[in-house]
C-alpha cells in the first residue's frame, strides 16, 4: 500500500514533480512520423502537460517549440510556415526552429527586441517512424541500442493510441504477466497462421499449440524479475503438465517503456507517454527479426480501431468498450471483442484517471510493479538530490550505447532446463535475422 504522497509523485508529470523531473531526464515519443505526412506539417503535441508545436520545416528539419507565442499567447500551430520557421498570424513574429525569434515586423525599424525573445524549445530526433523530443535539462542522453532503433525502417512499424488514464497504471499493465491469461483469455482458439500483426495469437515458441491456449490453460506463472542495466527483465515460467515449461521473456525500460514479445518473429517496444496527468498515448514500435513488418496491414488493422487527428479508440468508456455480455459468454473473458488492446485500454482507464494506490491489495504476481515503483521512487529522490548516477542509461554516453535487445521472446522446452531455452532461442532468431541483430 503506498501514502498518497508517494502516489503523487509517482503520478504527477508537469515540470518540478517527482516522476515528471525523472521523465524529463530520457527522450520521449511526442509524435508519429506519419502524423507529419501531410502538405502542411505543423501538429500540436501536449507532452508531460506542456502545449508545444512540432513541425517541419522548408528545408526538411523538424522543431518543437512552446505552442503559445511568446508575445501574446496566439497559437503557433496556426503559425505561417515560412523561412525554416513559423511565424504567428497574429502581429507576424517569427521564430526560427530553434525556437528564436528571429523578425517582429511591426515593431520599430531597427528594433533589436527580438534578440532577448525565445520560445520554449526542445530538442528532437526522428527514429523509424517515431519523433522523440528531449525536454529535460543539460544535454540529452545518447539513444540505446534497442532493437527498435538497431534495426532497419523496413523491419520498424511504429503506431500510437490515447489513454484516459495516468501514464503509470498504462505501463503497469505491460510488467503484469499474470493478466494476460484473464483479461486477455480467448475461450476459443483462432488459427495461429491467421495472426499476422496480433499480440498472443502466434503458437507458443516452437511448439504447435496457439498462445491463446497455453495462457488460458496455465494461469499460475512463476514469475521472476531482474535488475538489468535499462530496467528490469521479468522471466514468466508456465510449468505445463508434461514436463515442459513456457518461458516468456519481457521487459521494463527506465523510466515508462517495456520491451515483449509480440509473435515469433515481431517484438514490440512501447512507450507509455504522459500527455498530462490524466491522459497519456502509448507508442509502439513492432519490431520484426523475420521478413519487413507488413506495414500496410498493420496500419490498416489499427486505423479500424482509431480515429484521426487525436489516435483515439473507437471503443472507449463511451461505448462501454463495445462490451457484449453474450461474447463474454462465449468467446472472450472481457466480451470487448478480439483486440486485446480494447483489454487493456479498459483495465486501464476502468481504475479512475489517477489509480488511487492507497486502496489496493498487490499479490505475489504484482512483483515487477513493485519492484519498479521502488526503483522510480528512488530515482525521484535522486533527481531531487541533483544525483543522476543510479538512474539507468543516465551514464557515460559508451554505457548507454551498450544497452541493447533487449531479449524479448517466448520459448518452450523442458522444465529442468528452462534457464537455457530462452537465451538459446533467442541467438537463433538473431542469427537468422536479416540485419544485424547478434547481442
Ligand atoms: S501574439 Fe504572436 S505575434 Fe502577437
Ligand atoms: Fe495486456
Amino acid at each position: 500500500m503506498m501514502s498518497q504522497e508517494q502516489n503523487d509523485l509517482l503520478t504527477r508529470v508537469g515540470p518540478g514533480t517527482g516522476a515528471g523531473s525523472v521523465l524529463r531526464l530520457y527522450w520521449q515519443p511526442a509524435a508519429l512520423s506519419d502524423e507529419l505526412m501531410s502538405a502542411r506539417p505543423v501538429v500540436p503535441v501536449r507532452l508531460l502537460g506542456e502545449d508545444l508545436v512540432l513541425f517541419r520545416d522548408n528545408e526538411g528539419a523538424l522543431g518543437l517549440i512552446g505552442r503559445h507565442c511568446p508575445h501574446r499567447g496566439a497559437d503557433l500551430c496556426y503559425g505561417r510556415r515560412e523561412d525554416n520557421g513559423l511565424r504567428c498570424p497574429f502581429h507576424g513574429w517569427h521564430f526560427d526552429r530553434t525556437g528564436q525569434c528571429v523578425e517582429q515586423p511591426g515593431e520599430p525599424e531597427g528594433s533589436r527586441m527580438h534578440e532577448n525573445i525565445r520560445a520554449v524549445s526542445y530538442p528532437v530526433v526522428e527514429k523509424n517512424g517515431i519523433v522523440f523530443a528531449y525536454m529535460g535539462p543539460g544535454d540529452p542522453p545518447p539513444f540505446p541500442a534497442l532493437d527498435c532503433f538497431a534495426a532497419p525502417d523496413s523491419h520498424v512499424f511504429a503506431f500510437k493510441g490515447l489513454w484516459e488514464c495516468n501514464w503509470l497504471q498504462a505501463m503497469e499493465v505491460g510488467i503484469d504477466p499474470a493478466h494476460a491469461s484473464f483479461l486477455h483469455r480467448f475461450l476459443q482458439d483462432e488459427d495461429p497462421s491467421e495472426g499476422y500483426g496480433k499480440q498472443f495469437r502466434d503458437k507458443a515458441g516452437n511448439t504447435e499449440m496457439p498462445m491463446t491456449q497455453l495462457l488460458r490453460e496455465y494461469p499460475r506463472p512463476d514469475i521472476r524479475v531482474e535488475e538489468t542495466d535499462f530496467g528490469l527483465r521479468l522471466i514468466s515460467l508456465r510449468h505445463m503438465k508434461d514436463g515442459r515449461s513456457h518461458v516468456r521473456v519481457t521487459n521494463q525500460i527506465f523510466p515508462e517503456a517495456i520491451c515483449i514479445p509480440m509473435s515469433n518473429e515481431m517484438t514490440i517496444t512501447q512507450w507509455h507517454v504522459p500527455v498530462d496527468d490524466e491522459t497519456c498515448y502509448w507508442y509502439s514500435m513492432f519490431t520484426s527479426f523475420g521478413k519487413p513488418v507488413n506495414k500496410t496491414l498493420m496500419r490498416e488493422q489499427r486505423m479500424k480501431e482509431h480515429r484521426l487527428p487525436d489516435y483515439a479508440p473507437l471503443k472507449n468508456k463511451r461505448n462501454n468498450y463495445g462490451y457484449n455480455p453474450d461474447e463474454q459468454e462465449s468467446l472472450t473473458y472481457t466480451g470487448m471483442g478480439l483486440d486485446i488492446n480494447v483489454h487493456d485500454q479498459w483495465a486501464v482507464e476502468s481504475m479512475g484517471r489517477i489509480q488511487d494506490r492507497t486502496d489496493e491489495h498487490l499479490g505475489r504476481t504484482d512483483v515487477a510493479i513493485m519492484k519498479n515503483r521502488r526503483k522510480l521512487l528512488a530515482a525521484i529522490k535522486s533527481v531531487k538530490e541533483g544525483d543522476l548516477s543510479t538512474l539507468p542509461m543516465r551514464g557515460d554516453a559508451p554505457e548507454v550505447e551498450a544497452v541493447r535487445g533487449p531479449v524479448s521472446i517466448d520459448a518452450m522446452g523442458p522444465t529442468d532446463a528452462w534457464e537455457d531455452l530462452w537465451p538459446q532461442a533467442d541467438r537463433t532468431r538473431r542469427a537468422a535475422c536479416e540485419w544485424p541483430a547478434a547481442l
